[in-house]
């Protein structure tokens, strides 16, 4: 089997989510930061099951089960390092590269379903080469063959039976096709012509729904011209889950590989028209409200997301939902933005009548996630005298809570503190009372302390400095070659683990402290860093956690300094020393004289 490079593992653990993972096996309840449930590894009635989304890690206080995402799935699902690292890379859209090339993943068992769809695609793109109403349809509705090539774009012609006799000539084939949702059984006594099944799309332009790897696992079809239903979807499938996929995710990112943010619109049309455009990062959702889920697909993509919503009322509740979807999603870092489309309009014929440059334009103006909120708040409530200002900081009071704790809900508690009138601590009292104002970061220790200091817990010294890698690993860069090279010097316990860890990711950089711990799955010391991480405990903001990183180094440095000073200077009492002894002593005394006088 060939060796699957570390960078693709470091890219799976950092663009997975584990909690989405496991919550797809277990039933996971949300608690604080983390979620909870009962551990799928041992029988229990009381939940000791943790899954933290900030560590990407999973444990079992119970049983002591625990792991990443991918040790996770070798566990419950059984799997092979190889498969797990398959299913993670299938569900983010990655082709998984071997070194050395060598055998691939092993055939899933929806691999023949998959296969049916894209055969699918293709008879109902040859149906629409050979129906002129369609493609009459097609150019009235402004597309062009290169966007319906691009896209995918079919026909399925108006009959009730020409897929079922295509591909559902076996029972076999019968099965898959009902398995995609691709044909649906009669009612017993409804059967006609011998046959039980007939097509759920006809007469209709198809939109095949791609994944992100591109492979087609569900239709979207629109009527040509009037009737009712206008659009009808696939069920969900064993290969489609709506609250999950979105339309033209796949070609988005087929059209761009450094992509800066996605336009969330509601419909085919829609996506496909501003594509056409050059507004080649729209995406759609599959007539459901945006979920979570959605926006954790793409915030690990991109850190912008501009909703476009029709100017109506229909657009209006609807954008007011993505927004209450929205809140549990915020945080610094990430961007929401809500653009609203004058009345009459969707982005198809707003971008077909202005063109691309006037679409972009309004896209910058979009409102921001916060703005909206009050905006719309203001609305519900008469600002101009405090009853109704009270009212509004009700109805703000539930949207705010859901805001998960950090900066950009301190900004948004600041924000609207400003519109009811009251200072943000007043606020925040009311709001949430008993709960502590978040604290200040301490200030990061100087890089070298007076070795007294050095002797108190020395034994955490190197934990300490494992911790901070451990969570922060990409401050290893911080610590300079001569910081690291006074490790070499050191034999306190561990120090050997920190000295490959600090080199390994000096090397190979990495973000995330599952990456580190699944880098050394298998290697000396992984054990121990699973338990480190599993510690609970204040864990630093990453400035101060290379502060205390170095300052760790130095100490030890020193620690193992001074030891020989010690070792030279008890020797130097019995025998002579040598030149060379003698020149260390000096570089030794005039290092930590130099380093006590700079740290006292
Ligand atoms: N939709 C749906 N089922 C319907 C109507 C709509 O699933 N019966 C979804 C589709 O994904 C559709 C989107 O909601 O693309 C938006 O619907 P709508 O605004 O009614 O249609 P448009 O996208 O404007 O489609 P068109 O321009 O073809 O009329
Ligand atoms: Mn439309």
């Amino acid at each position: 089997m060939a060796r699957i490079p570390r960078q693709f593992i470091d890219e799976l653990i950092a663009r997975a989510d584990i909690v989405e993972i496991i919550g797809a096996r277990v039933q996971l309840k949300k608690a604080g930061r983390e979620y909870r449930a009962c551990c799928p590894f041992h029988n229990e009635k009381t939940p000791s099951f943790w899954v933290s989304p900030d560590k990407q890690f999973y444990h079992c206080f119970g049983c002591g089960a625990h792991g990443t995402v991918l040790g996770f799935l070798m566990e419950h699902d059984h799997m092979a390092f190889p498969e797990a690292v398959e299913e993670l890379a299938t569900r983010l859209g990655l082709e998984v590269p071997h070194e050395g090339g060598g055998a691939g993943a092993p055939k899933r068992a929806d691999e023949p379903l998959y296969e049916l769809m894209k055969d699918v695609a293709r008879f109902y793109v040859e149906a629409l080469a050979r129906e002129p109403r369609a493609r009459d349809y097609v150019v009235r509705r402004g597309l062009t063959p290169q966007t319906c090539e691009h896209f995918g774009i079919g026909y399925a012609p108006n009959s009730w039976n020409d897929l079922l006799r295509r591909f559902g000539g076996t029972e076999a084939g019968r099965k898959a096709l009902s398995e995609t949702g691709m044909i649906i059984e009669r009612e017993r006594g409804q059967i006609r012509d011998g046959e039980r099944h007939y097509d759920r799309f006809r007469d209709r332009l198809m939109f095949p729904i791609r994944d992100a790897r591109g492979r087609t696992i569900a239709f979207g079809g629109r009527i040509i011209e009037a009737g009712e239903p206008k659009y009808l979807n696939s069920p969900e499938t064993v290969l489609f889950h709506k609250g999950r996929e979105l339309y033209g995710l796949y070609e988005t990112r087929r059209a761009r590989t450094n992509l800066a943010r996605l336009l969330i619109v509601e419909g085919y049309m829609d996506t496909v028209r501003l594509h056409q455009a050059g507004i080649d990062y729209a995406v759609a959702t599959l007539g459901t409200a945006t979920t979570p889920e959605h926006l954790r697909r793409l915030f690990r993509l991109v850190p912008s997301v501009v909703f476009a919503f029709d100017g109506d009322r229909a657009g209006r509740a609807a954008a007011w939902r993505a927004l209450q979807q929205a809140l549990p999603e915020v945080r610094e870092g990430r961007e929401i933005r809500f653009l609203f489309l004058p009345e009459g309009h969707d982005p198809d014929t707003l971008v077909g009548e202005e063109g691309k440059e006037a679409f972009e334009a309004r896209l910058q103006d979009a409102l921001p996630l916060s703005e909206y909120l009050v905006r719309e708040l203001s609305q519900q409530a008469e600002l101009g005298h405090a009853d109704g200002r009270a009212r509004f900081a009700e109805n703000a009071r539930p949207l705010f809570l859901k805001v998960p704790e950090g900066v950009y809900r301190e900004l948004l508690l600041e924000r609207l503190a400003e519109v009811v009138g009251l200072g943000p601590q007043r606020l925040r009292e009311l709001w949430m009372p008993g709960a502590p104002a978040p604290a200040a970061e301490p200030p990061a220790p100087a890089p070298s302390r007076p070795r007294t200091a050095v002797t108190a817990g020395r034994g955490s010294l190197v934990r300490q400095a494992i911790v901070s890698l451990l969570h922060h690993p990409q401050i290893a860069a911080e610590v300079t070659a001569a910081e690291r090279a006074g490790l070499e010097a050191s034999d306190e316990p561990g120090v050997a683990l920190l000295r490959e860890l600090l080199d390994d990711l000096q090397a190979h950089p990495a973000q995330l402290a599952a990456q580190v711990v699944q880098r050394w799955h298998d290697r000396e010391g992984g054990e121990s860093l699973k338990k480190l991480l599993e510690r609970e405990g204040v864990i630093t903001a990453a400035p101060a956690a290379a502060g205390e990183l170095r300052g760790a180094v130095a100490r030890l440095a020193d620690l193992a300094a001074g030891r020989r000073l010690e070792a030279l200077e008890a020797k130097s009492r019995s025998t002579p020393l040598t030149e060379h002894e003698l020149q260390e002593f000096q570089s030794l005394m005039s290092k930590l004289g130099h380093r006590r006088g700079g740290g006292a």
